[in-house]
């Protein structure tokens, strides 16, 4: 599997003002944008063609991933050779590809546009405001390609166990079995509580074959007006499609930044896990609470 699409066209209206003129993706989350964690955690599983579906005002997400050679030119001039290595990324052997999702009609709507670039193969979608696992070192994607390769299915996806008062806030899924790879019978976007099947959320990554976009295709408007992707997995079970659904390990946290809260919580843990600055940062803490 080498393709991936990533998501980035949202207005990230939740963290204004810090995303009236970037992007929530650009944001930094310790050292590196969050977008940069995501192309990694891909990188490291084997994709090399990326596909951002990009929106108004992305285009620092497009310089991100091009390769500055004043700035590296400068860097070797001046023997900045550490400062060369945090650039490290620019050598990744993967090709990046950016596309507009012209009107902003939802996340199915976003996937659609990866139409032609995807072909006849299998690909992963991660989104584009999601971490897994601290300073992404998570092997979830691997573990769903695994799934994805050992069954006859037409999606994977990664869930995660979300407290009651978040099941309204995600794609919902009804298992079939109580393991950690499991069939997926039945899923529902942001459901209500009384209607939610259990507490196991859409964590930010899926593996689909071409025939999500025959669903997507055939998918209404669903909540908030939008063309959801769940909707469209749902009509693929419809179809009697299997799907299977992949649990994040235990300690394999989902970073979500679409809120102030879960950024700074991101962030925090983040910056305390450096290497160089998580001590210093520690005791610079210690020294505010006794303040
Ligand atoms: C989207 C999906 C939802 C999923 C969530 C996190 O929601 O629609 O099913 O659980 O991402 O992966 P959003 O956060 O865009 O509202």
């Amino acid at each position: 599997m080498k393709n991936a699409v990533i998501p980035v066209a949202g207005l990230g209206t939740r963290l204004l003002p810090a995303t009236k003129s970037q992007p929530k993706e650009m944001l930094p989350v310790g050292r590196k944008p969050i977008v940069q964690y995501i192309v990694e955690e891909l990188i490291r599983v084997g994709i090399h063609e990326v596909l951002f579906i990009t929106g108004p005002g992305k285009t620092s997400i497009e310089n991100h991933f091009g390769i500055n050679h004043e700035l590296v030119q400068t860097l070797r001039e001046k023997g900045k050779e550490e400062l060369l290595a945090e650039l490290e990324f620019d050598r990744f052997q993967a090709q990046y590809y950016f596309t507009r999702q012209r009107q902003l009609l939802g996340l199915g709507h976003a996937v659609l546009c990866a139409r032609s670039f995807v072909g006849h193969d299998p690909f992963v979608v991660a989104l584009g405001d999601s971490i897994i696992g601290l300073h992404a070192q998570s092997d979830v994607v691997h573990r769903m390609q695994q799934c994805f390769d050992q069954h006859d299915c037409t999606a994977v996806i990664a869930f995660e166990e979300v407290p009651e008062h978040e099941i309204p806030q995600y794609g919902i899924a009804r298992p079939k079995q109580d393991n950690d790879v499991f069939e997926v019978a039945d899923i529902i976007e942001k459901p209500d509580l009384d209607e939610a099947p259990s507490n196991l959320a859409v964590a930010a990554r899926y593996i689909f074959t071409p025939k999500i976009f025959d669903a997507l295709d055939r998918t209404e408007p669903g909540k908030g007006g939008e063309i959801q992707l769940t909707d469209a997995i749902k009509l693929l079970l419809e179809d009697g499609e299997r799907v299977y659904g992949v649990r994040l390990n235990e300690g394999e946290r989902r970073y979500d930044i679409g809120n102030f809260e879960s950024y700074f919580q991101a962030f925090t843990e983040f910056a305390l896990a450096d290497e160089k600055y998580g001590t210093l940062l520690r005791e610079y803490i210690a020294s505010l609470n006794r303040a």
